[in-house]
């Protein structure tokens, strides 16, 4: 039986070290989360969230999935919303896309990829959108810059889930932003920020 036990052996290695620096970290953490940020990302293994931005466990709230899409009806990413908005009280959700997107790749191409063509209707649909800014461009160009459109149709759509509208309209703190992270340097870029 395949067990990866050196997964096993690297995470007792990591809670030790931690423990070393501050033995109080895991009990604090085990009495209570509570992250400001709510991150909205790509499920790509070269995009984890908290390690891009340089924080520990409990910081940041996330819900990763292909392409960072927030779908209006997609039950999954509205109830991650809904807990980070109304019961942790996060004050900022980020919506992170990057360049480099096998997602938004594919939605660029019209070649059958099987079921996950149904989820990336979704980009296809922010491609049909803004065609007059991209037709015309050379490939790599055209793919990076649907990159950022994603992102920020996806920030669109959070500003206008029920969940978000209702906590602005009670006057809740609370931003969303757009950010897009180059896999080819590590850096970070801000796309823009919406508030109530
Ligand atoms: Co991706």
């Amino acid at each position: 039986m395949k067990t990866l036990q050196h997964f096993f052996d690297r995470n007792r290695e990591w809670a030790n070290s931690i423990t070393e620096k501050d033995p109080g970290f895991f009990t604090r953490l085990a009495a209570q989360q509570k992250p400001e940020y709510l991150w909205i990302g790509c499920s790509d293994s070269r995009v984890p969230a908290t390690q891009i931005v340089d924080l520990p466990p409990g910081e940041i709230f996330v819900h990763r999935n292909i392409a960072n899409l927030v779908v209006h009806s997609d039950l999954n990413c509205l109830s991650v919303i809904h807990f980070a908005v109304e019961v942790l009280k996060v004050k900022h959700i980020i919506v992170c896309g990057h360049y480099g997107c096998g997602g938004v790749h594919a939605a660029m191409e019209d070649t059958d990829h099987g079921l996950i063509d149904n989820w990336l209707c979704h980009v296809k649909d922010v491609r049909r959108l803004n065609a007059d800014m991209l037709d015309g461009l050379a490939d790599n160009e055209k793919i990076d810059l649907l990159c950022e459109l994603n992102v920020r149709e996806q920030v669109n759509n959070v500003c206008s889930t029920t969940v978000v509208q209702k906590a602005w309209a009670h006057g809740q703190e609370l931003s969303v932003h757009g950010w897009i992270y180059n896999i080819e340097n590590g850096l970070l870029k801000d796309l823009g920020t919406a508030d109530s």
